[in-house]
C-alpha cells in the first residue's frame, strides 16, 4: 500500500476529498500522517476525527526554514513516504525538501497554470474576467506552482456566475480531480 502525507494550512477540504476517495476505495493509499503549519488550521479536526496522525509544525519555531525542513523529512523518512500531497499548504517547498522528496511532491492549484500563481487565484481570475477557469495539479519544484504539469480541468465561467458559485465549482473539480490523479500517478500511469 502506497504511503501518502498530506499538507496542508486550512480547511481541509481536498485532505477530507482524498480521505473518502480511500475510504471508497477509489485510491488504494493510505494517509500516514497530517502536516500543517498552521496550529489552528480547521483541517487538524478532520483528520483527528479520522485518527490520523497529525504533525504540526510551526516555522517561526525555527531559526531557518532549513531547520523547519529537515525535521519534516525526518518525518516523512521515518514514515517510508511514497508521495508528499501539498493540499492547501501555503508555504513554498525549500532546499531541503526538495532536495530528498523532489520528483515525489505534488500540489492542487485553483487556476489553469501558469495563468493566476500565488495566493487568491480564483480571486484574481475573476478579477481578470477570465471566460475559461479551472484547476491544476502538478509537481513541485522550487518555483511558485511552476513545477510540471500533471493534470488540468476546466470550465466555462457562465455569466451569470457569482464569486460563491465559482468557488463552489473549482472546489468540486478539486475534489474529483486530485483523488483520481494521486491514483494514476501511485499505479504508475501518469
Ligand atoms: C484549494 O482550493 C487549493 O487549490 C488551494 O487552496 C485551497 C485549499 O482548500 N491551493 C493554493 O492556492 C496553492 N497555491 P482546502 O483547505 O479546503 O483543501
Amino acid at each position: 500500500m502506497k504511503r501518502l502525507a498530506v499538507f496542508a494550512s486550512g480547511t481541509g477540504s481536498n485532505f477530507e476529498a482524498i480521505a473518502q476517495a480511500i475510504d471508497e476505495q477509489r485510491l488504494n493509499a493510505v494517509i500516514e500522517c497530517l502536516v500543517v503549519d498552521n496550529l489552528t488550521a480547521l483541517v487538524i479536526e478532520k483528520a483527528k476525527k479520522r485518527n490520523i496522525e497529525v504533525f504540526a509544525f510551526d516555522p517561526k519555531s525555527y531559526h531557518s526554514k532549513n531547520e523547519y525542513e529537515k525535521e519534516i523529512v525526518s518525518l516523512l523518512d521515518r514514515k517510508k513516504i511514497d508521495l508528499v500531497v501539498l493540499a492547501g499548504y501555503m508555504r513554498l517547498c525549500g532546499n531541503v525538501l526538495l532536495d530528498s522528496y523532489e520528483g515525489k511532491i505534488v500540489n492542487i492549484h485553483p487556476s489553469l497554470l501558469p495563468s493566476f500563481i500565488g495566493k487568491d487565484a480564483i480571486g484574481q481570475a475573476i478579477r481578470y474576467g477570465v471566460k475559461v477557469m479551472g484547476v491544476t495539479i502538478h509537481y513541485v519544484d522550487s518555483g511558485m506552482d511552476s513545477g510540471k504539469i500533471i493534470a488540468q480541468k476546466s470550465f466555462d465561467v457562465k455569466e451569470t456566475m457569482t464569486h460563491e458559485e465559482i468557488e463552489k465549482q473549482i472546489h468540486a473539480i478539486e475534489h474529483e480531480l486530485y483523488p483520481e490523479t494521486i491514483s494514476k500517478i501511485l499505479e504508475g500511469k501518469l
